[in-house]
């Protein structure tokens, strides 16, 4: 059959990499995280001491930035790709608090826009891909044949963050889990470089009330009226 390139793009904690995932897997297409390749960018900031929560020294990361690589490996067991830093499983560590804390600024950097947006279009040059992000549908790839856009009430994400970074044994408060998701709404939406957007032709998926099951079925039929 054909292949196809899916994006996925929405607000934090929408669930779209849980939903990605699991269409990949159901098509045997490649998934791509593209908020873990600026989760990775920041880890990297941060390990250098180019950003903390008084001053972020855009200059020095942007000189740095051919120092970085990304890549992602297949994680048999887990059964999806695990993003790499300079060679070095950062899976685990680019999830924290700290580094949502500072992603959305450093993913403002059109610098950093320019080196990650070259590699996803790379990686998904031969189709056959679910990418999800920001501006998947607007920006990486445009002519994507099926867009979807996911939505959910911030409460009800910043409840599945929450879960997620407990499950993981991580000590966080809700209210700062809310308040981080609340702000990079309100950055990646407001910055100047790609900013959040619904791409005209993409379809808006609400799943504050949507159980797994019921979202992967509506999102499979869509992607089976694409063909
Ligand atoms: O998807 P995730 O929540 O892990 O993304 C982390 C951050 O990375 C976002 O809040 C956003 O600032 C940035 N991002 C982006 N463009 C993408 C993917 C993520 O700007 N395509």
């Amino acid at each position: 059959m054909q292949k196809i390139t899916i994006a996925i793009d929405g607000f934090s904690s929408t669930g779209k990499s849980t939903v990605a995932k699991q269409l990949a897997k159901h098509l045997g297409y490649i998934y791509v995280d593209t908020g873990a390749m600026y989760r990775a960018v920041t880890l990297f900031t941060m390990q250098n001491g180019f950003i903390d929560k008084e001053h972020f020294n855009i200059n020095a990361l942007v000189e740095k930035l051919r120092n970085i690589t990304i890549s992602f490996k297949f994680n048999k067991d887990l059964g999806f790709a695990e993003v790499y830093l300079n060679g070095v499983n950062v899976e685990k560590e680019i999830r924290t608090l700290e580094v949502s804390s500072f992603v959305s600024k450093v993913a403002a950097i059109p610098e950093v826009r320019y080196q990650l947006v070259k590699q996803q279009q790379q990686m998904g040059k031969d189709k056959g891909v679910v990418m999800d992000g920001r501006d998947i549908g607007t920006v990486v790839f445009p002519y994507a044949e099926l867009k979807l856009f996911m939505i959910a009430s911030a409460e009800k994400r910043a409840t599945r963050r929450f879960n997620e970074l407990i499950e993981r044994g991580d000590n966080v408060k809700y209210e700062d889990v809310l308040r981080n998701v609340q702000e990079r709404d309100y950055i990646d939406s407001n910055r100047e470089d790609s900013p959040l957007r619904k791409a005209e032709d993409a379809i808006e998926i609400d799943n504050s009330d949507l159980s797994l099951e019921e979202q992967f079925n509506k999102v499979l039929h869509l992607v089976e009226k694409t063909f």
